[in-house]
């Protein structure tokens, strides 16, 4: 088989370069080849597969939905919670099986899981099939691996401490809203949370870089930007003389692009400026994520989170206070080590107290190699669950509260796509992130629309269109 020419993949480990990728008139041999890409886990995730998409399709593979098609399968892997490992292990043996039917099918594995060394043993010994890893430093070599992989099985996970790529190519799943990176990594090291394990220290990117991306994605006629980091308010603090948080999201919004949105907020790094900059500016959405993790003080301690029940409290009230009608949903871990039945009742107390918009709730779950997994544990995991259940009865009961309460209003919807919610219907976000379905024509897709909400569901709205009152930008 003659091989494409790669140099483009090894000069990215160089410098930051334009791509300069052969393409099917280079006689790719992956030509008329497809591709099925599954990816678990956050954002970040999502946005990197945006990116090994336009490896693959710059190759010649063209997508597909349908694993009996594929040519090639990458998991793009997330390790935050130890039951992906079972899930991703199983979805390699159906995998496996489709290989002996098809064995030039190549099967890749990348993500955070890839970073982890016991993952990478164990593929090594007893995975043989597996014919790519890489790691989620590496995924511009990609291209390369998949040439190496003709010979053996390619492992290629390390680290590039330090460095930022620019002109990352990136096949985006939406023309209307788009992901841009602010930072890498995290400096944080929650003490129950592999993240900077597998993503490394932040690396924030120069504020020139991401205002370039946005406008760039502005004139592409892009609706929507959300600023991606673990912690973004800590933007900047690792780049000397680089612009704070609140500056960056204030020259973002005089981009002029009409919805900006951010996550995740820590609430260590969250500053008076930033609530100002959000209230100040009509195109910074009225939405933050902002994770609790647990309302006991003394766990929270243990988890290194760097604040109190009392300072996320003061926290919260002053962003509901300076930003009107804002909308905040969190994340909360139950069951950390020794959390006692008092130290639950904290969480439920600020729950009650802050009446979150939604939240996304999690049993704890050890993760090796960090600190939080050496703890000795005396609670059962039925005692977990059983909190874990009074605790989403509780966030659920709030969400319907507060969606409740969009009823009979009118509000702006940016409308994204054709709703599963049945035919001739679409589906789209308000500014505070609540979703909601409405009867209309596709003409309307890409439009910020005034939308007349009609009734609440615990997790989306419905709406009607208010005629005539397309915004016009
Ligand atoms: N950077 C973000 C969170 C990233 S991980 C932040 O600091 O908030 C997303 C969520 O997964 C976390 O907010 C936390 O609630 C949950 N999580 C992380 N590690 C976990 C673990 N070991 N067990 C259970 N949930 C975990
Ligand atoms: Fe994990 Fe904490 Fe970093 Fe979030 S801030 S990614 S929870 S270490
Ligand atoms: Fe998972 Fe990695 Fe994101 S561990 S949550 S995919 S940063």
């Amino acid at each position: 088989m003659q091989l494409p020419n790669l140099n483009a993949a090894r000069l990215r480990t160089n410098a930051a370069v334009d791509y300069v990728y052969l393409n099917s008139e280079n006689n790719s041999p992956f030509t008329n080849q497809k591709y099925f890409l599954k990816t678990y886990g956050c954002q970040m995730n999502v946005h990197d597969s945006e990116e090994i998409a336009a490896h693959l399709s710059s190759l010649g593979y063209t997508k597909t939905e349908d694993l009996k098609e594929a040519d090639i399968v990458i998991l793009n892997t997330c390790a935050i919670r130890e039951n992906a490992h079972d899930k991703v292990f199983g979805f390699l043996g159906r995998c496996k099986h489709l290989k002996k039917e098809k064995p030039n099918l190549i099967i890749g594995l990348c993500g955070c899981m890839a970073q982890e060394e016991n993952v990478v043993s164990e593929i090594r010994a007893h995975h043989p099939y597996v014919d790519l890893v890489f790691g989620t430093h590496n995924i511009h070599e990609l291209p390369q691996l998949i040439l190496e992989k003709q010979k053996e099985q390619a492992i290629n996970v390390y680290s590039y401490e330090g460095k930022v790529f620019e002109n990352i190519p990136y096949n985006r799943d939406s023309q209307i809203k788009a992901w841009v990176n602010i930072q890498y990594g995290c400096d944080k090291f929650c003490t129950y949370c592999i993240v900077p394990y597998t993503r490394g220290k932040q690396r924030s990117r120069k504020s020139q870089d991401i205002l370039k991306e946005v406008e760039d994605l502005k004139d592409a006629g892009y609706q929507e930007v959300t600023l991606l980091g673990q912690n973004v308010n800590a933007y900047g603090k690792d780049l000397e003389g680089e612009m704070s948080f609140a500056d960056l999201l204030e020259a973002v919004s005089k981009t002029g692009i009409p919805r900006i949105r951010f996550v995740t907020s820590h609430p260590w790094d969250f500053t008076d400026a930033m609530i100002e900059t959000i209230a100040k500016y009509p195109n910074i959405m009225p939405y933050i994520h902002l994770p609790l993790q647990s309302g006991s003080s003394r766990i929270l301690k243990l988890m290194g989170r760097r604040y109190t029940k009392e300072e996320y409290l003061h926290l919260y009230q002053t962003i509901k206070e300076k930003v009107p009608n804002v909308a905040i949903t969190t994340d909360i871990i139950v069951g950390f080590p020794n959390e006692t039945a008092e130290d639950f009742e904290e969480t439920l107390d600020v729950v009650n107290t802050c009446q979150f918009d939604g939240a996304y709730t999690f049993i704890y779950s050890p993760r090796e190699g960090t600190p939080a997994a050496k703890m000795l544990d005396a609670i059962d995991l039925p005692t977990k669950e059983e909190r874990l259940q009074r605790l989403n009865t509780l966030i659920n009961h709030y969400s319907k509260i507060a969606n409740t309460k969009y009823v009979g209003k009118t509000v702006k919807v940016l409308v994204e796509g054709p709703s599963e919610k049945g035919k001739d219907k679409l589906f789209g976000y308000t500014e505070t992130m609540k979703l909601v379905n409405f009867p209309g024509s596709q003409d309307l897709i890409g439009e910020i629309i005034d939308v007349e909400i009609t009734a609440a569901k615990s997790f989306s709205l419905d709406g009607e269109v208010v005629k005539d009152a397309i915004t016009n930008h």
